[in-house]
């Protein structure tokens, strides 16, 4: 049995091997996975606080050797919070990425503790009902698909959710911005990491100037995004027509009080959603 302790992580060490991964293996937009692990490292992306509560909410619903699918996983973060919640469990872990090089960095940190794990790379588009899942872990990954392909990407999760299975899909949800807003959040976004890279420790041991163009990059695909968030209602027409069922939903608070463009009350919302199948 792999012990939970398997599962703590070294965020210097991975943002240092995920920047040597991804200048090899990643050549996704925003150069994403260059710069996703230092991000998480000077303390500005991922899980993080919001661990407890997602726990509480992941935690029972992993049974006994539970198949679970982690659908999108920038670094090690998601795998790891699975491993913390339930390794007791021995659950069957499967990360699934279009992008080669957060797998390799699971791969080489799953072989050096021992943990069982499997890594597809794949577009999680072309997922078929020939294997099924009895929990499905997205965080963030829905905001990655444009709204005719998000309709698509939940009926392909639907279909990969065993009966009796369940979802837990952390989202966005966020009102229209005007197009000329897009600069605006991209610069702020910019300017806030790279403020906060420049008093982390990674600061004094990476490549400065490459980072900071690397940040940049991650802005500028980040505001793309942000742009594209969908409404709640989108959200939920998207879980319908999928076939899901929502049993709960859970907030969790927006940190980024760095924004003007999002400062508004109920501009964005940050929430969990637990679904089975219909
Ligand atoms: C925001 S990241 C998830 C990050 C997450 N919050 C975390 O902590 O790792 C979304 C991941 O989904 C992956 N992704 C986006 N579209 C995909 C697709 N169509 N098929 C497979 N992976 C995809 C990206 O490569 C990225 O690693």
């Amino acid at each position: 049995m792999t012990s939970s302790d398997a599962f703590r992580e070294d965020l210097a060490w991975q943002a240092h091997r995920a920047l040597e991964l991804g200048r090899a293996l990643c050549a996704c937009e925003g150069r994403h996975h260059w710069s996703y692990a230092v991000l998480r490292a000077a303390g500005i992306t991922s899980i993080g606080s919001e661990e407890p509560l997602m726990a509480s909410l992941m935690t029972p619903l992993i049974g006994d050797h539970a198949r679970v699918m982690i659908g999108g996983s920038a670094d090690l973060g998601l795998l790891c919070f699975v491993g913390r919640c339930a390794a007791a469990r021995n659950p069957r872990i499967t990360v699934i990425d279009r992008c080669r090089a957060p797998l390799a960095l699971i791969e080489e940190f799953t072989a050096s503790r021992n943990i069982a794990c499997r890594t597809l790379r794949m577009n999680l588009l072309t997922l078929d009902d020939r294997e099924q899942w009895d929990v499905i872990f997205l965080h963030h990954t829905a905001e990655f698909f444009d709204a005719p392909s998000r309709a698509q990407f939940f009926e392909r999760i639907s279909a990969s959710l065993a009966p009796g299975g369940h979802l837990v899909c952390a989202t966005m949800s966020a009102q229209k911005l005007a197009p000329e807003k897009q600069a605006e959040l991209e610069a702020e976004f910019r300017g806030h990491t790279v403020n906060v890279f420049r008093q982390s420790p990674l600061a004094e041991r990476e490549d400065g100037p490459e980072l900071e163009r690397l940040l940049g990059d991650y802005a500028k695909a980040r505001a793309a995004r942000r742009m594209g968030y969908p409404s709640d209602d989108d959200v939920y027409e998207d879980f319908r027509r999928a076939g899901l069922q929502i049993l709960s939903e859970h907030a969790l608070p927006v940190k980024w009080t760095f924004s003007k463009v999002d400062a508004a009350p109920g501009s964005i919302r940050k929430f969990v959603i637990i679904a089975t199948r219909d």
